[in-house]
């Protein structure tokens, strides 16, 4: 078997004297999508920090077999790490085709096939290339955000809950899209609070509770979990399931 894309242990992130993340361990194999389920407050967003590197955390990070402990964020872009942070920051002054341009600009400018390779997979991107991103709608916003990070050809996205505000059509072509990623190989690790949605396209999920792992398995065998079903999937789903 080969060893993971990502392999986390024993991960630690404090900020003074709270520690926010508690120990987590977790991986992610290439071309798979991972979720990671949690409440507010869980430690989702500052796990994906450090892992990108904004934050410091003790506990080993290894990425395609390389210790990413001490490596700053630059480093761990140019080895294949993407973060869209929660609040999908974009150039809002700046039309959607210069945002897009900006994502692969750490390729200086070799980049031509992956504007078409992109409007290709966001058609809705393409019509509107001319506008300002800060015009878009919330779902569109998210679109460009997938986007750009793309350009830059990462082998691991990480997502910080790309469903946030968006209705449930738009969450579902968000899911849709991480699907067909993960069918091009592209990795991806989803923090959502949306569990329903997640857990229908992840592989694999974790469910995270002050800042530990307290339950993790298959995303089937997630989704017929009692305590998932209670606390993340309320009332309808536990109807459809008997
Ligand atoms: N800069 C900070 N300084 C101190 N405490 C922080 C800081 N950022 C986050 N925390 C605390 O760390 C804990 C985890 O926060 P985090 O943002 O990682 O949660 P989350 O799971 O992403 O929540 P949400 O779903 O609301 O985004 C929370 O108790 C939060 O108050
Ligand atoms: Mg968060």
């Amino acid at each position: 078997m080969s060893a993971p894309l990502l392999a986390i242990r024993d991960l630690r992130v404090a900020y003074g004297k709270v520690e926010a993340v508690r120990g987590v361990s977790l991986t992610v194999e290439a071309g798979r999508v991972v979720t990671v389920l949690g409440a507010n407050g869980a430690g989702k967003t500052t796990l994906l920090n450090a892992l990108m590197g904004v934050l410091p955390a003790t506990g080993g990070i290894r990425f395609d077999g390389r210790d990413l402990a001490r490596l700053p964020v630059e480093e761990r872009v140019d080895l294949g790490l993407s973060l869209i942070p929660e609040r999908r920051e974009l150039f809002g002054s700046m039309s959607v085709e210069d945002n897009l341009r900006l994502g692969a600009f750490r390729f200086r400018g070799r980049n031509r096939g992956d504007l078409d390779a992109m409007f290709a997979l966001f058609p809705r991107l393409k019509e509107r290339r001319r506008q300002l991103a800060g015009t878009l709608s919330g779902g569109e916003r998210q679109m460009l955000a997938m986007a750009r990070a793309l350009m830059g050809r990462p082998r691991l996205l990480m997502l910080d809950e790309p469903s946030l505000g968006l209705a449930p059509l738009i969450v579902a072509e968000v899911m849709r899209t991480v699907a067909r990623l993960r069918d091009e190989g592209v990795a991806v690790l989803l923090v959502e609070q949306n569990a329903r949605a997640a857990l229908a396209v992840a592989d694999h999920g974790f469910v995270l509770d002050g800042g530990a792992v307290v339950l993790e398995g298959p995303s089937a065998a997630l989704q017929a979990d009692k305590r998932v079903i209670e606390t993340y999937l309320g009332v309808l789903a536990a109807d459809a399931q008997g």
